[in-house]
């Protein structure tokens, strides 16, 4: 059986916006505290920020985090975690049933983007809180000074604003374990009104940018297609929203289960699944569009997305300070899905324009850390630190005569694949995963780039498909360099895929 694969430079989906390689730190668990932030760590700065986490941030190349949740920023008072540390309340986290101390918060969080070289996309409280606790959020980033909230920042010590851009309007507000949870017509009435004085409080006037710019605006849609409101949540806010938003939150785990038919064929299928659900969401937007007679595109913010498959009954007490829950650890096969996700965000960029992993650290996340010790990187680190380190510029459309298999969603392609171009480094990445229990033979034809020569080619692969890294043991399935394949004619290559593999091609020309 081969498969075949053709892409043709001119054929271009659309550009690669690199805010789709964002991520995501939520006050769960412990992803802030033990996470990022932990004071008497080794490797802790003057800030308590860990520098280990930094370096493999780094490492991953994440452009922007988004903060402070999540379920838990629908009972958050942002004023809570600003000023003299000893004056911060403790508060129940009713999200997540753990106590928040509030050592870590908005400034913090700035804090800790500038140290790591990352860009705050903030999300504001539109469960619990009105629409003016989320203008004042606003003045208090982006306004320069001279009024209350300003102040109040530069008495905490930032005396220029943050310029805060990305702004997420409440967090996945049509779920009714929600804090303050809506109806799409409740919630899309709020929206605008959070929308129209957010944007005042950043002086844009008149549909005019700002001193510092306009707000990218993104509003909640729906937290996964197995909603009941799916899709007319979207269509509802959207009705209410388009003409003040720039981008559609969607969100969505998919889950690897012993409790369904085909477990296997029904976790591999959620790549091309996630494609469906982008597209149904595609046809929502323009759909609305057209109804509201506007000329804008929205775009799409996936700012939830990743495999979350522990389930098990919590052991950690309740209440507890930065207890570990959703530590899900992960295996090789929860990577293979992972990449084909990747492979349907890019396949998607023309309309996906910002996407954050969930989450970054400890709780569901690529990085892993211990108290007092060290990391490791789980699985699905490294199908993310490929595309987010080298698929750059754009993605151009593929046509496979791969065959399907079917699952819970329908069907799926055995061979899945993403191409892309940047066309100034001169590169073309090729990303595959065969999710075929045999090796399959793959012929690809890369047309029009210029002549091709290999320079890049990592597999990874495993006999054990529930293999893990830990702490102990962190290069258990890691990538594994190949040779460098012949390109023939500059354009043609014949590839053999492992059975159950993932693997990462770069060409230059
Ligand atoms: O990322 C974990 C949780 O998943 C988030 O808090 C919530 O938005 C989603 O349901």
């Amino acid at each position: 059986m081969k498969v075949r694969i053709f892409a043709d430079a001119n054929l271009k989906i659309g550009a690669i916006d690199e805010h789709i390689y964002g991520s995501f730190i939520e006050h769960l668990g412990r992803a802030v505290y033990e996470g990022i932030y932990e004071p008497d760590h080794p490797t802790a700065d003057a800030d308590g920020f860990r520098g280990d986490v930094i370096g493999l941030i780094r490492e991953l190349s994440v452009p922007i985090v988004r903060y402070p949740g999540g379920n838990f920023l629908s009972g958050y008072r942002w004023e809570d975690g600003i000023g003299p540390r000893e004056q911060r309340p403790t508060r129940l986290d009713l999200a997540w049933f753990t106590t928040e101390t509030n050592e870590f918060g908005t400034d913090e969080f700035m804090k800790w983007c500038k140290k790591a070289g990352i860009e705050p996309m903030m999300a504001v409280n539109m469960g619990t809180a009105g629409i003016m606790d989320a203008a004042h959020l606003v003045e208090y980033c982006n306004h320069a000074g001279g009024t209350q909230y300003s102040d109040m920042r530069r008495a905490n010590g930032a005396e220029e604003p943050y310029n805060v851009t990305y702004w997420c309007i409440g967090n996945e507000m049509d779920g009714p374990w929600q804090i303050g949870h809506l109806s799409a017509d409740e919630y899309g009435k709020k929206a605008l009104e959070a929308a129209k004085v957010m944007r005042w409080s950043n002086g844009e006037m008149d549909g005019k940018p700002g001193p510092n710019g306009r707000l990218k605006l993104i509003v909640s849609g729906s937290s996964n297609h197995e909603m009941p409101t799916f899709p007319e949540w979207d269509r509802t806010v959207l009705e209410h929203t388009y003409k003040q938003v720039d981008l559609l939150s969607m969100h969505r785990y998919y889950m690897y289960s012993t409790k369904r038919k085909h477990p296997l064929e029904d976790f591999l299928g959620s790549a091309d699944d996630m494609d469906e659900y982008i597209g149904t969401l595609r046809a929502t937007i323009e759909y609305v569009r057209a109804k509201v007679r506007s000329q804008k595109r929205v775009g799409i913010s996936f700012d939830e997305w990743n495999i979350w498959t522990v389930n098990a009954p919590r052991t950690e007490p309740l209440w507890k300070r930065a207890p570990h829950i959703l530590e899900d650890v992960y295996t090789f096969q929860d990577s293979l899905v992972f990449a084909g996700l990747m492979n349907t965000l890019l396949r998607n960029c023309d309309v996906v324009k910002a996407a954050c992993l969930a989450q970054l650290v400890n709780v569901i996340a690529p990085i892993m850390t211990e108290k007092g010790g060290g990391t490791f990187r789980q699985t699905s680190f490294y199908p993310f630190f490929y595309a987010a380190n080298n698929a750059r510029g754009e993605t151009v459309r593929t046509i496979s005569d791969s065959d399907c298999f079917e699952n819970m969603y329908g069907e799926a392609r055995y061979v899945n694949e993403a191409v892309t171009h940047d066309r100034e480094k001169r590169e073309v990445c090729v990303f595959l995963c065969n999710y075929a229990q045999k090796s399959r033979d793959v012929e690809l034809e890369l047309r029009s780039f210029g002549k091709l020569a290999a320079c890049d080619y990592v597999e990874m692969t495993s006999s054990d498909l529930f293999a893990v890294n830990g702490f102990d043991h962190p290069d258990t399935v890691v990538p594994h360099k190949k040779d460098l394949p012949t390109v023939r004619g500059g354009s043609k290559v014949s590839l053999r895929l492992p059975a159950m593999s993932w693997s990462f091609l770069k060409f230059t020309y």
